[in-house]
């Protein structure tokens, strides 16, 4: 990193890491560097390209809505451009959820869902229902609220008096299953401390909020379908609200359009952000059930939902979010979905029988890779080491510690694809190597 540049770079520590790479521009599934480097983009840049780099009718739908409205407050004012986005994005959302207030990111996403879910209930009449319940391995984002029911971390060590109290459950981390069983033998008993929570705190608690599915930044770990379900059905019957932050799952990661999809489940409140704009713009959405909308309708002030941002609802942003889902409309998405997964799946299938493998996962576009290592966790030596082998053969991958992931844009082809997976099995000599012996001891 450049000691003359005044940029500070997120999650970077400019004493230890290398020098960041100068992208001039991108295309499909690749970032081009200033000196002429192709690199693929095996992590679609954080999680959020869709469709691919620069995918040109998303340029040209942003292009063309910045030269006829750039921005209006949602305050008092409405514009075409989040009408269509808002009534498209329902018919892909849960019948259930039909209200859909815009924020920024992620993060802003979860901070409204937390929000809306405490005043929903001081809005019916039973303020003492405040507590939230998140999982253990949980990440929700940086700001504040989403930090506080983020698991404790080394990223949010420093700021343990800002963070508000949170119950914390069990996630249904099988390879590390918390209750020791083994899923030939498990009746997702992980769900039991919950159970216990809810039949003796409910009338405390306002909201659970679960990364259905998938709980990305702490290990790309994956849950069984039956412990979404458990949840939903858990939380349906103590009366807590369900808030599923489908950040990272949404928009096809998983295979269907939203991960709570295959739980057939419909959360209360559903946290977007990432793909809403097919990876163009940052964009926040929080959708929610009808029944809390109209909590907070009436003559009384107190009941109004006193949150915004400046560019809540900017019809650039609008305009990226109806393009990508008329691409999804138009184009066959799912088949280039179901391709990556078919690939995902047969290399793993392979990967898992080397011996620095601990664990393989999958669910639709993502995979996963738990190589052993006697330091797991994001400070894993192993991640600058790989980093640097990956980048060097021009692939981008940013191993979470001991975990390497692939999550590509849908346009990856399956050359490029393979070649990443040729990429990463070759990368596995030297994750044994950094580990040794020690990675036998390590799982425990
Ligand atoms: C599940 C989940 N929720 C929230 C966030 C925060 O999103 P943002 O970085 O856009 O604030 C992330 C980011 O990775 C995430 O994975």
């Amino acid at each position: 990193m450049s000691d003359r540049s005044p940029v500070w770079h997120p999650f970077t520590q400019l004493a230890l890491d290398p020098s960041p790479l100068n992208i001039r521009r991108a295309e499909g599934a690749y970032l081009e560097t200033s000196d002429g480097r192709r690199v693929i983009d095996a992590i679609s840049s954080w999680w959020v390209t869709l469709h691919g780099h620069a995918q040109p009718a998303i340029a040209a739908a942003v292009a063309e809505q910045a030269a006829r409205l750039e921005h209006v407050l949602l305050a008092g004012f409405t514009h075409d451009a989040v009408e269509e986005l808002s009534s498209r994005l329902r018919t892909h959302l849960p019948n259930e959820l039909t209200r859909i207030f815009y924020s920024d990111d992620g993060s802003t996403a979860v901070e409204v869902a937390l929000k809306m879910a405490v005043q929903y209930w001081q809005n019916i009449g039973r303020p003492g229902k405040t507590g939230i319940v998140a999982l253990e391995h949980a990440y929700h984002g940086d700001t504040v609220g989403a930090m506080s029911v983020a698991a404790d971390s080394e990223f949010n060590a420093a700021f343990g008096t800002m963070r508000f109290p949170v119950r914390r459950v069990h996630s249904a981390y099988c390879y590390r299953c918390p209750v020791r069983k083994t899923r030939a033998t498990c009746k997702i008993d992980c769900l039991e401390k919950l159970e216990r929570l809810l039949e003796q705190q409910n009338s405390e608690i306002a909201a659970l909020i679960v990364e259905p599915l998938l709980q990305g930044a702490e290990g790309m770990i994956v849950h069984p379908v039956e412990f979404l379900a458990g949840v939903r059905e858990l939380c349906t019957r103590h009366d807590v609200l369900l808030i599923a932050d489908e950040v990272l799952t949404g928009f096809g990661r998983t295979g269907k359009m939203f991960a709570c999809e295959h739980a057939r489940v419909a959360p209360d409140l559903m946290c977007l952000a990432k793909g809403l704009t097919g990876g163009f713009l940052p964009m926040g959405a929080t959708v929610c059930a009808d029944f809390i909308a109209e909590a907070f309708v009436g003559p009384d002030k107190r009941r109004t939902f006193w949150h915004g941002h400046s560019y809540t609802g900017n019809p650039i942003c609008c305009a990226a979010g109806i393009a990508s889902l008329k691409i999804f409309e138009s184009e066959p998405v799912f088949e280039r979905i179901a391709g990556i997964a078919a690939i995902h799946a047969q290399r793993l299938a392979t990967i898992r029988e080397h011996p620095a493998v601990g664990d393989v996962r999958q669910i639709g576009t993502v995979a996963a890779i738990e190589i052993r290592a006697d330091d797991a966790g994001y400070f894993s030596r192993l991640k600058p080491a790989l980093y640097d082998f990956y980048l060097k053969r021009n692939v981008l991958l940013r191993p979470l510690g001991n975990v390497v992931y692939v999550l590509p844009p849908y346009c990856m082809k399956p050359a490029e694809l393979n070649y990443v997976h040729d990429v990463v099995a070759a990368s596995l000599d030297l994750a044994l190597e950094l580990t040794g012996n020690r990675a036998e001891r390590a799982r425990a």
